[in-house]
């Protein structure tokens, strides 16, 4: 294991070196501190039983429904080619409330995410003409995690364009795109030569970071190399050099996103990014319980909406010190903190689950390169080198039921590692009353990188044990991941919940699920990619998009390999479903049918046979570059040992969660907590 050490030595070499001189851009990424507090409350606290939202939220979803009502008009028309009377479901007056989740699952996530919000958009012809275009014009919420928090990220900070442009680019607007042929971790190729200003750029954002009082970790490194592929400013020009101007994204804010005129015009959702925790007193460690504390980042706050907590603070002011929601000093307050960059990596941010000390096996090849990286960051003021450090704004609040009461920091981290793999939570609150949620789920539960609906599962469990009170109940799913193959369900969309047995108030939402599968047609997939691959030659992201984009719009019809024409009007049927309830319509045999063929019925429920000949192993669709890279790179030996450390350290942690994944496979999420805690006494919600 020597090599990697020897390789990253060098590389850490060459970027202490180049450090010297201290360029400009350094400052953007470092947050003011020290500034004085606004005369208002920055944390407002509520109650599990009497919520609240925030009103910069309220308005905001109040103008964008206002403006939804003419897109649910362009998109549904007046009902009568889904089989309703002209203007029978009175959409104007139950306009329903509808959200979409997108999945982490690095890259492969953000891929197969913008593949599905391109189905989902009118503004592409072909998804318009399909049916299912229009659905994000209607949509109130977005949400993202860890790869889908990229995704998301990336559309507010490039002004919320189509999606094959924000992957592509435009060169008309000097926009190239998500650059995923460039490496994240070597964009230059095995050369370090070529990355020397991309490295010390990295370690001067962390740097002056440090220098404002805050503590660091591998995560803003981290949020720093991601925010040069998803952030507005980086083109391939420029990828290479960085100075006052040239800054890579780093300044841009979450709360800033208040400022981009397609969100101050409410032609975007609201955007929310979830982020996991672990509690303070397990000082290490990957496991993440589904009672640890959930987050989410809105532009307007950072919140938990459990009911151990109950608080939301406002994101701009992050960072600042706060006992019981009041300034501990009137200049203590911080502005910046809030950098895109680091929000979406402290939603992607698994190096708990890297650095976990009692991981089997490769625990002494962990522990040594930790060490190093510890050494590094000793530059940097850090507390926890493996989570994302933020300053806790609920110190003192509710001080009998939120664990992290006393602490004055939190520990953040991936927004799935709790197998909530979906951010769901932040669409089931009660008080934000979502009507339709439609899950888009690019997780890798099967061998072949595929989900098989345990993302679900989790949410449904977390939900049932600890957020009854806050929380909509989860629609009836399978028990297991084993039920969720053997009903194909995770092969093709599906609909929960369609048939609540309170019709006037139902009891869960609607949830259209849109699971990454095989091509219905019996192709090769490309876009069960694993979750490490960090770069994408171009060929194959077209590839990757259009297969997402025919599988998004084609549904399924039993026992067949083409696509169905139908199913936009299914999806426009499961859309405006709720609606119909109120208006006392009956549903309409057009919409019947549909119901009949999507919708997961528990008591009856549907069999994966009637889904033939799909092909699940990965097939790599542009082998080619892979050749190249090793006959390039033959002499740089030393250095490609760093590669190996990283995707060691990569797949040790990949492989680590998929075996548990695997021996629980077919049991339900109590079932698999019980037998991973045998110890553990499972605890009721507090
Ligand atoms: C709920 O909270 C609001 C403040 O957010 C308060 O005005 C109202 O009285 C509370 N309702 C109940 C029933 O406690
Ligand atoms: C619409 O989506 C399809 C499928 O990905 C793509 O081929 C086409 O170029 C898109 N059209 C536009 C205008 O982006
Ligand atoms: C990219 O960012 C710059 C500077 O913040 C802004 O002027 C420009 O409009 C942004 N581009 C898009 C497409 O949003
Ligand atoms: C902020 O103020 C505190 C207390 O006066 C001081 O200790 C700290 O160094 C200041 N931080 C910065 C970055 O100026
Ligand atoms: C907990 O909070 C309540 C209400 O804010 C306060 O009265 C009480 O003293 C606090 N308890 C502790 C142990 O801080």
């Amino acid at each position: 294991m020597l090599a990697p050490v020897v390789g990253l030595t060098l590389l850490l070499a060459t970027c202490t070196t180049s450090a010297l001189i201290l360029p400009r851009d350094a400052d953007a990424y470092a947050p003011t501190a020290n500034v004085s507090c606004p005369n208002q409350n920055l944390v407002r606290t509520f109650s599990a039983s009497n919520q609240s939202l925030h009103a910069d939220e309220l308005s905001f979803i109040a103008a964008r429904e206002a403006k939804a009502a003419d897109a649910w008009s362009e998109w549904i028309g007046d009902g009568s080619a889904l089989g309703y009377e002209s203007g029978a479901l009175n959409l104007r007056e139950h306009q329903p409330r509808v959200g979409i989740a997108m999945s982490g699952g690095s890259f492969r996530a953000s891929l197969y995410g913008a593949g599905v919000l391109n189905a989902l958009d009118a503004r592409n012809a072909s998804s318009k003409a399909a049916g299912t275009g229009g659905l994000l014009q209607v949509a109130s919420y977005i949400t993202g995690l860890s790869g889908g928090s990229w995704l998301v990220s990336s559309l507010y900070s490039n002004g919320f364009p189509m999606t094959n442009e924000l992957v592509f680019g435009n060169k008309d607007i000097g926009w190239s795109g998500w650059l995923l042929d460039l490496d994240l971790f070597l964009p230059g190729g095995i050369d370090p030569g070529n990355s020397v200003d991309f490295y010390s750029s990295l370690k001067r954002s962390v740097k002056s970071k440090a220098a404002r009082g805050v503590f660091t970790s591998l995560t803003d490194t981290w949020a720093r190399a991601l925010s040069y592929h998803m952030l507005n400013g980086t083109t391939r020009e420029n990828f290479f050099y960085s100075d006052a101007d040239v800054v890579h994204g780093a300044g841009q804010l979450w709360s800033g996103i208040a400022n981009i005129p397609a969100y101050r015009d409410n032609d975007t959702p609201f955007p929310i990014i979830v982020v996991d925790s672990r509690p303070a007193k397990m000082k290490l460690g990957g496991d993440t319980e589904l009672e640890f504390p959930v987050y989410e980042f809105s532009p307007v706050e950072f919140a938990s909406y459990d009911p151990a907590l109950s608080a939301a603070m406002q994101t701009r002011y992050m960072g600042s010190e706060l006992n019981e929601g009041k300034p501990t000093r009137s200049d203590g307050c911080m502005e910046g903190l809030d950098e895109t960059g680091f929000v979406f990596a402290t939603s992607s941010s698994l190096f708990n689950v890297m650095f976990d000390r009692t991981s089997d096996g490769a625990e002494s090849t962990l522990g040594v390169l930790g060490d190093l990286y510890e050494s590094v960051l000793d530059d940097f003021q850090t507390r926890n080198k493996d989570v994302a450090n933020w300053r806790n704004p609920f110190k003192g609040i509710s001080n009998s039921t939120f664990t992290e009461t006393a602490e004055d920091w939190l520990s953040l981290v991936d927004g799935g590692l709790n197998g909530e793999n979906i951010p769901l939570g932040p669409l089931f609150v009660k008080e934000r009353g979502l009507d339709v949620i439609v899950a888009v789920d690019a997780s890798a539960d099967s061998d072949d990188d595929f989900p098989t609906c345990m993302s679900l599962l989790h949410t449904d469990e977390r939900i049932d044990m600890f957020l009854k009170e806050s929380h909509q109940t989860f629609p009836p799913v399978p028990v297991s991941a084993k039920e969720c193959i053997s009903t194909g369900v995770n092969l093709r969309p599906t609909f929960f919940g369609c048939n609540p047995e309170n019709t006037m108030e139902p009891e869960y939402p609607l949830l259209i699920y849109l699971p990454n599968s095989p091509p219905l047609t019996g192709e090769n997939p490309v876009t069960n990619s694993g979750t490490f691959k960090l770069s994408y030659t171009e060929k194959h992201q077209h590839l990757f998009l259009d297969q997402v984009h025919k599988n998004t719009i084609g549904g399924f019809i039993p026992n067949s390999n083409n696509p169905d024409v139908d199913f936009g009007r299914c999806l426009q049927c499961a859309a405006v479903d709720r609606a119909r309830m109120l208006s006392w319509v009956d549903r309409s045999a057009f919409c019947a049918d549909c119901f009949a063929q999507y919708c997961y019925d528990p008591l009856n429920p549907p069999q994966r046979d009637a889904i033939p000949d799909r092909k699940r192993s990965f097939v790599d669709p542009d082998p080619q570059d892979v050749h190249d890279f090793i006959e390039r790179n033959k002499s740089t030996i030393i250095i490609a040992g760093l590669v190996c450390g990283l995707l060691i350290i990569l797949v040790t942690a990949c492989w680590r969660r998929k075996i548990v994944q695997k021996t629980y496979l077919q049991l339900t999420p109590t079932e698999s907590r019980a037998a991973l805690n045998p110890q553990q006494p499972q605890q009721p919600a507090p």
